[in-house]
């Protein structure tokens, strides 16, 4: 265990949980002692997220997420559990107690020199006399030196081994430049470069590592671009090439675009704020580390197919997160680069301010698709417009659009308007009645979200009911005979019960922060909204042996194919009254 339970419990009591979540998301006191917000993590119109400030926990009705102070900021800062304690600890100005024992972090931190030390090699290669092919590359696409620096910008040069030799006299192990991915093995033993000849762009993450790098070909050939492979420090769906540098932005939103050149010649045209996705189409990772950043993105891949394919899916991630989008749509060239080339940044900055914004973008999706001479058509048209714009959260919004679709169609606005009202009617009506559904039927519902799959739904409230006791008041163990951990119907609520078991056992408090530790993340959350709920302290007692009782005869039912005995055993449990 890297860290000791009682300085993570300190830890967590210098680090009050309303006090941090507060830095994020707006609390208020409803009933009760719980504070209410929106949350974070999913996209909500009324606050489903809850704080317990006596549990300092912190749980979401909505989307399930939950923990303690410490999950919390793995989750919204999207760091590792090591992270986060550092975070908190910085936060509390606590020292971090030193971590010889964990490997793991020991390795990160290799792996984040050796990245730092490639790139100044690479970027020094690049001002060396064998770097003028690079430079000379740059000057075609226009890249001034400035940027390059901007960016951090290298050469690898045309050789099998310059890296090589220059990080191992530096002190580092063939074994660690492979595990970066900055060497493969030759046929012959030995390694060789992984990157030859190439422009390099080192991704720098936004703490200002160079987590990885990805590398151009000086003109055409194939493979263009090749990346640094998934490390211990580098995943391409968690980071964006620039955010480092975009996140310092004034503009007030982020551009989008798919290619690091895009990147590089955005920012050299003073849109400092331009990111890309690293090659793959966005993924809900990073749409959630835009977040962080903006509320708004404008989306400027490019003008291909591909391109717009995947404009639409990245519209819906960043939807999801409530986020503004709009869609850039460039005429006369296939990406950014080309088109601040071939029309300048004040072009550029026009296309920015009159960029469709995204109702607008989907709404001409909607028309492309119906023929509005013909009538049928025309309906569809007005119904499927109208429930795109029934989704604006603004009633003068709702409008606006409602008059231009009922322009469009030839009909009054009335018509549209109630169409949209109806439709709104219709969703708030599902909304409720799914949030009925799940106020009656907790465990059925939060299954499938939690992740726990139970054999037989019928003891699951037991089983959680015994867990949450355990956890809450753990003194009632001493004097019942604990059920089995085979009892338990999921890995997950076995795990939890052991670990939980085992502290009550040795008379070692728990709390959710120490927890972090043994527990995965998502037992971590299964735990939280099980204790989200509480028996009325004075029933405590009786609670646990109804619970004990109902899983008893539960394991009966599932190890006994033979009914006949199954009866004579029940008969035997005199005790036993139901589930009433
Ligand atoms: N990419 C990749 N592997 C490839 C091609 C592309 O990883 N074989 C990734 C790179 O991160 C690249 C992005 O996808 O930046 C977009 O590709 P592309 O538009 O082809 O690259 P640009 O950076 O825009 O380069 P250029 O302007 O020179 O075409
Ligand atoms: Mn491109």
């Amino acid at each position: 265990m890297a860290f000791s339970e009682l300085f993570l419990q300190e830890l967590a009591e210098r680090n009050d949980i309303v006090d941090v979540v507060s830095g994020y998301v707006q609390l208020t006191k409803r009933s009760g002692s719980n504070l209410f917000g929106l949350c974070p993590f999913h996209s909500e119109k009324t606050p489903s997220f809850s704080v317990a400030p006596d549990k300092q926990i912190y749980h979401c009705f909505g989307c399930g997420k939950g923990g303690s102070v410490i999950s919390f900021i793995m989750e919204i800062e999207n760091l590792s559990f090591p992270d986060a304690v550092a975070f908190l600890a910085r936060r509390a100005g606590m020292a971090i107690p030193e971590q010889e024992d964990d490997p793991n972090a020991k390795k990160r931190e290799r792996m984040l020199s050796l990245n730092r030390d490639a790139a100044r090699f690479f970027y020094e290669q690049m001002k060396a006399p064998s770097g003028a092919p690079a430079r000379e590359y740059l000057q075609r696409r226009q890249l001034s030196g400035r940027t390059a620096t901007n960016f951090g910008l290298g050469f690898a040069p045309d050789t099998w081994t310059s890296l090589t030799d220059a990080m191992k006299a530096k002190g580092y192990s063939e074994h660690e430049l492979f595990d970066a991915g900055l060497v493969r093995h030759g046929k012959k033993g030995g390694v060789y470069d992984t990157f030859r000849n190439r422009l390099m762009f080192p991704v720098i993450d936004v703490r200002g590592n160079v987590i990885g790098f990805s590398g151009r070909i000086l003109g055409d050939g194939e493979p263009k671009y090749m990346n640094s492979p998934e490390t211990i420090v580098f995943s391409k769906s968690h980071n964006l090439f620039g955010l480092n540098l975009a996140k310092k932005s004034k503009m007030g939103f982020i551009i989008l675009v798919e290619g690091n050149v895009d990147v590089a010649s955005l920012h050299q045209a003073g849109f400092d704020c331009a990111v890309a996705s690293l090659g793959t189409s966005l993924t809900p990772e990073q749409a959630r580390l835009l977040s962080r950043y903006t509320n708004e993105i404008v989306i400027a891949y490019d003008s291909d197919g591909a391109g717009q394919k995947a404009a639409q899916r990245a519209i819906g991630l960043l939807e999801k997160l409530d986020m503004r989008v709009r869609v850039l749509r460039m005429e006369g060239a296939k990406d950014p680069d080309e088109y601040i080339k071939n029309f300048g940044a004040d072009a550029f900055r026009n296309l920015l301010e009159g960029s469709e914004n995204h109702i607008e973008y989907r709404l001409q999706s909607v028309q492309r698709k119906y023929d509005l001479q013909v009538d049928e058509q025309k309906v569809s048209y007005v119904k499927e417009a109208a429930g795109v714009i029934a989704q604006l959260p603004g009633s003068v919004e709702r409008e606006v659009y409602a008059m231009r679709v009922a322009e469009q169609a030839g009909i009054p606005n009335t018509a549209v308007l109630d169409e949209i009202k109806r439709q709104r009617k219709n969703k708030l009506r599902t909304a409720q009645r799914e949030l009925t559904r799940e106020q009656l039927r907790p465990v059925r519902q939060q299954e499938k979200r939690s992740g726990v799959r139970y054999d037989n739904p019928h003891s699951a409230a037991a089983e959680e009911g015994i867990i949450r006791l355990l956890y809450l008041d753990s003194a009632l163990f001493h004097s019942v005979q604990p059920p089995k951990p085979e009892q338990f119907s999921s890995p997950e609520l076995r795990h939890i019960f052991t670990v939980l078991l085992e502290h009550a056992e040795q008379k070692r408090p728990v709390s959710l922060a120490a927890l972090g530790e043994t527990l995965s993340n998502q037992e971590l959350q299964i735990l939280t909204r099980i204790i989200q709920r509480d028996d009325a302290s004075d029933r405590r007692e009786q609670a646990l042996a109804d619970y004990i009782n109902i899983l008893n005869t539960d394991s009966l039912v599932s190890g006994e194919t033979d009914l006949r005995a199954y009866a004579e055993k029940l008969k035997e449990r005199k005790g036993y009254g139901g589930t009433k």
